[in-house]
């Protein structure tokens, strides 16, 4: 039976380019389609963060990953952002993005959709440029301990949390998936904003070597998980995964997007 050190230890084999391979190129990373993976999930995120409710201080994005998109929006309402990953292969792929190191993965057109979604005529590369200086730190996170970022980070003091296929990809069951959305739950402050991202009905996903088992997951598993973690759901979509963008690199069925409210 799988236990969270056999999950760390299949994310030892984890390839950071060729998760990116997988995943943020076409044809899942298709901006010509509406209908595309991509262009909705930049939607459900943008549109969350135009409501005017989000904002503050600090946003700590969990288990980033090598990815950045899913700051896109919501880095704009804080004055910092902290990012992290519990590998330092993915750390290190961040920094060279951050430092416009050359070999660093080219986000620019997802910074161009998402200034197409804003629509105030902005130039791309000054918001690359912000999200480059907005982010304070990047640091390692282990969701299965009680406090997730250590001690650089209180319980309690974070505004808001942005986290994108970690939960589910991280945790070898629901009960320590549960237990981990508690843990990052406490790093949030009463009233404090989660915009959630996971994979729905998913069993294992490839990273170059890696073969990561995934806990599949459905929306009522994922709307109960948030209640019993004590928020307030505002906003709930599914996306379902096209037969195109099924491409053999795991067998994901669909995507979820929470905006949750940690309850005051
Ligand atoms: C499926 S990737 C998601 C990456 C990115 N957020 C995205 O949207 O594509 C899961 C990430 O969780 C990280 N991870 C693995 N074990 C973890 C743990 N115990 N705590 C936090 N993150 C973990 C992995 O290193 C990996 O970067």
């Amino acid at each position: 039976m799988s236990s969270i050190q056999t999950v760390a230890e299949s994310y030892q084999q984890f390839n950071p380019k060729a998760y990116l391979q997988n995943n943020y190129v076409p044809p899942r990373a298709d901006f010509s389609s509406e209908d595309s993976v991509v262009q909705w999930k930049l939607r459900c995120l943008a549109d969350a963060c135009a409501k005017g409710e989000i904002g503050g201080h600090t946003l700590v994005d969990i288990g980033s990953g090598p990815t950045v998109y899913q700051l896109l929006s919501a880095f704009e309402l804080f004055d910092e952002v902290v990012m992290s990953d519990y590998l330092e292969v993915n750390r290190a792929e961040l920094r060279k993005w951050l430092t416009d190191q050359p070999g660093a993965f080219d986000w620019t057109p997802y910074i161009k959709h998402v200034c197409m979604l804003e629509g105030k005529g902005e130039a791309w590369q000054e918001k690359q440029k912000r999200l480059r200086e907005r982010v304070k730190k990047v640091l390692p996170v282990n969701i299965h301990q009680p406090n997730p970022l250590g001690k650089e980070i209180r319980s309690g003091s974070v505004d808001a949390l942005v986290s994108s296929f970690c939960l589910e990809a991280c945790s070898p069951n629901m009960e320590a998936l549960e237990k981990a959305l508690g843990h990052i739950t406490n790093l949030l402050k009463p009233g404090g904003h989660l915009l959630l991202i996971g994979a729905l009905e998913e069993s294992y996903y490839l990273a170059g070597e890696a073969r990561i088992n995934v806990v599949p997951v459905t929306e009522e598993m994922v709307r109960n998980a948030l209640s019993d973690s004590g928020y307030t759901i505002k906003d709930f979509q599914t996306y379902i995964m096209p037969s195109t963008m099924k491409v053999g690199v795991d067998d994901v069925n669909g995507i979820f997007f929470a905006w949750a409210q940690k309850m005051a």
